[in-house]
């Protein structure tokens, strides 16, 4: 998709549409008329909707947001082209995230799968059903890089490692667009948010980044150029300052680096009244400014509540400050997506196939499969899996087991909860007949201080009666384990205290969870913790005193049944951790590929209270089966500068059951032109290898895996020097081998 010259029908329009209708193409309306009902307001005043249909009516809107009804689309549609004297039709964005109706797992446990297929797979499936109802650009996937889980918006994107995040960026690109923009049954993704909103401040949502030149070049940005390779038709801008500067009217950012360095050529959409923000900031003088230095520095088009900067442009064309040409550059843009959607020929969907499309049983298995895939084993001293036979009482625990709307997660607008399959009900169905399974909450539901964004939309799930009985129920549970052969304890977090808006200042078990674990395993009855969360909680006393611990982040439509398959072995985990967890919040930020200084010796003790390594390494993750690593050879012990090296390596797998690894390979530059990570994660690739056998894992690494940003240089370099090269399971891997690099 390019902009520079659009097709004959883009120019003819462009030539032809007034300031008014050009700068109406660049503006996206939230329309929210399924959340206000219609309601009327209290002065007479036009409502949100009223106002959007009256844009439509005279071709003021080039986009709308949050429609996904097709009767409505459709609806609106028809009122666009006919509202537009040249019949422009409206893109539909939306926030389809992990799935529409059917819901996937939440982004950090697709990540946690690192296998491209899979999450394809699921963006596909997702595309497939915005597609169905109308909608034709999502905004997703996040990209951001996120090393402080105490910001909540880390569950949307693929963790910490920039080579990870690249390529879970890049499968979610092309699942959700297919062959390229305009295939059947796919959408427009839209990558976001350009650029380090994850570096917020204390992980406080939407506070201010600062990073620095080369955090940027060699983390920050590589995922958005993985996106942007994979042929990403849209970009969201931040809205945060990154480095003083708003992202959202930042040249530097939007224009040299996403245009120039990266080659992006489709079109930046802000963040929501993310350009009326640039006010907010105390960065521009009124909405017209707003408006006149977003669009200077690449914004395409802007998406608002109401009343867009954009729609104040008039006067920055008349007094100079902003040039016809920019402005026909991003319509042009606007036109292109809606011309390569072919939206112009068909702009309408079938309403009654849409029925069809999201009530597909093949996404369910889709779901299921991703949702096995991604859980992650964090421990387990011999308790899983469960062996069914053996079984006649199964005590599930813990709120969120019982409840469909955690188990979906956060960010999803259309599910169905009564199609969701709870942790209880996955295992009353696989024990059916067998076992009985128990079921008690054990403690209410946390209220979160304040109340959550979302529910505006209703939507922050169930909450415990008025006259919950805490003691009472706490008792029950213990009771029930006690009197079972195991204990399926599942704790986390509820899902509105993770995601947009929702940063905590702790990662401690929200409530009286811990107290009902630790009440729980004095039983005796060996336990099992099952985690739902999309950041890394503090289990350090669960690491210590609970046998066996799964984390399932949310697992979506039918994350119980995936899980049910997982605890009694029917599937054998093999998802591994996307960030390094924790042991408590006083680490954070921490993560892998960290630079050493002074005394490595002081290294592991350095504060006073708690030990320096996390509680689990990047990349863990345990099987029922086990994997063994040969010695690492490297086809040559020197190369040149431009030159490669074949790593191998043999991973056998030395249990009777089959499974899958992730063999993941680590580098270190031992010396350079400036200081380089201990380790930094530069391949893998998640192998099945059955019972037994051995596979030979093979790996290159030239230019590509060893060049980077130097902030002594201040561009891309290759260093002459020797490297380090760990093989194994996590980053924390032993097998070793090195070469060196000549000028
Ligand atoms: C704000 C969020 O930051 C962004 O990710 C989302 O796509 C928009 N709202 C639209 O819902």
């Amino acid at each position: 998709m390019t902009s520079e010259i659009g097709s004959e029908r883009v120019e003819r329009l462009l030539a032809e549409l007034t300031l008014e209708e050009k700068l109406g193409q660049l503006t996206q309306y939230f329309y929210f008329g399924a959340i206000d009902g219609g309601a009327e307001t209290a002065d007479g005043a036009p409502t949100q909707p009223q106002l959007v249909e009256g844009a439509l009516a005279t071709g003021g809107a080039g986009a709308l947001l949050f429609v996904n009804d097709p009767a409505e689309t459709n609806r609106l549609q028809r009122q666009a082209i006919e509202g537009s004297r040249h019949g422009i039709p409206v893109l539909f964005g939306f926030d389809v995230i992990h799935g529409l109706r059917t819901i996937f797992p939440v982004p950090i446990a697709l990540a946690a799968t690192w296998d491209a297929d899979v999450i394809e797979r699921s963006q596909s499936v997702a595309a497939r059903e915005a597609r169905a109802v109308g909608i034709n650009w999502v905004f997703a996937p996040m990209v951001d890089i996120a090393r402080d889980p105490r910001w909540g918006r880390m569950i949307e994107g693929a963790g910490e490692d920039p080579l990870l995040g690249g390529m879970v960026a890049a499968a979610q690109v092309r699942g959700f667009q297919g062959e390229g923009i305009g295939s059947a049954e796919h959408v427009i993704a839209g990558p976001k948010h350009f650029a380090g909103y994850g570096a917020a401040l204390g992980g406080r949502d939407y506070d201010e980044a600062n990073i620095s030149d080369q955090e940027l070049w060699n983390t920050y940005f590589p995922p958005f150029h993985e996106a942007i390779k994979a042929g990403a038709g849209n970009i969201m801008a931040a809205y945060q300052d990154l480095n003083g500067v708003p992202a959202s009217g930042n040249r530097w950012l939007l224009h040299e680096v996403l245009r120039e360095a990266l080659g992006f050529e489709g079109f930046v959409v802000s963040d929501a009244n993310s350009v009326r923000d640039l006010e907010t900031h105390h960065f521009a003088a009124d909405l017209t400014d707003a408006g006149a230095r977003a669009l200077n520095a690449g914004m395409d088009m802007e998406m608002a509540i109401f009343d867009p900067a954009f729609g104040h442009l008039r006067a920055a064309v008349e007094d100079g400050r902003v040039d016809i040409a920019r402005i026909d550059e991003s319509v042009r843009r606007i036109l292109t997506a809606k011309e390569a959607l072919g939206l112009f020929d068909a702009p309408f969907v079938d309403e009654d196939a849409a029925a069809t499309v999201l009530g597909d049983p093949a996404h369910r298995v889709a779901a299921r499969e991703a949702a096995e895939a991604s859980a992650v084993l964090l421990r387990n001293e011999g308790v899983l899996p469960l062996d069914a036979a053996a079984l006649n009482r199964v005590a599930v625990i813990g709120p969120m087991a019982a409840s469909a709307r955690d188990t979906i997660g956060p960010w999803v607008f259309d599910y169905d909860l009564d199609e969701t399959v709870t942790i209880v009900d996955g295992l009353r169905t696989a024990l059916d007949g067998r076992a009985e399974v128990t079921y008690a909450s054990g403690v209410p539901f946390d209220r979160r201080e304040f109340p959550s964004m979302f529910e505006m939309f209703g939507d922050s799930g169930p909450f415990s009666p008025e006259d919950f009985d805490a003691d009472a129920e706490f008792a029950h549970a213990v009771s029930d384990a006690a009197a079972a052969d195991v204990a399926v304890v599942v704790l986390g977090e509820r899902q509105d205290m993770i995601g947009e808006n929702a940063s905590r200042s702790s990662l401690e078990l929200p409530g009286d969870q811990l107290r009902l674990l630790q009440a729980v395993a004095e039983t005796g009855t060996p336990v099992v913790l099952v985690l739902m969360s999309g950041r890394p909680l503090d289990l350090r006393w669960a690491d210590e005193n609970v046998p066996a611990i799964l984390e399932v982040w949310y697992p979506g439509t039918q994350g119980g049944a995936a899980i049910a398959n997982l605890l009694l072995g029917a599937a054998t985990p093999a998802g591994r951790l996307p960030f390094t967890w924790p042991r408590t919040v006083g680490q954070v930020p921490i993560h892998h590929a960290v630079t050493r200084s002074h005394d490595p010796q002081a290294q592991g003790r350095r504060y006073w209270d708690e030990q320096s390594t996390p509680l689990y390494p990047f990349g863990h993750g345990l099987s029922y089966a086990a994997f063994s690593y040969g010695a690492v050879a490297v086809s040559a012990g020197e190369v040149g500068i431009d030159g490669e090296v074949v790593v191998s390596v043999d991973v056998t797998n030395t249990s009777d059951r089959d499974g899958a690894e992730v063999v993941q390979l680590y580098l270190h530059q031992r010396y350079g032109s400036a200081s380089r990570p201990l380790r930094q994660l530069a391949a893998f690739e998640r192998v099945e290898v059955p019972a037994g056998q051995t596979r030979r894992m093979q790996f290159r690494i030239g230019a590509e895996q060893r060049r980077y940003w130097s902030a002594a240089i201040r561009d891309w370099t290759l260093d002459a020097t020797t490297f380090d090269v760990w093989v194994g399971g996590d980053a924390t891997a032993s097998a070793h081998a090195e070469f060196t690099v000549t000028a």
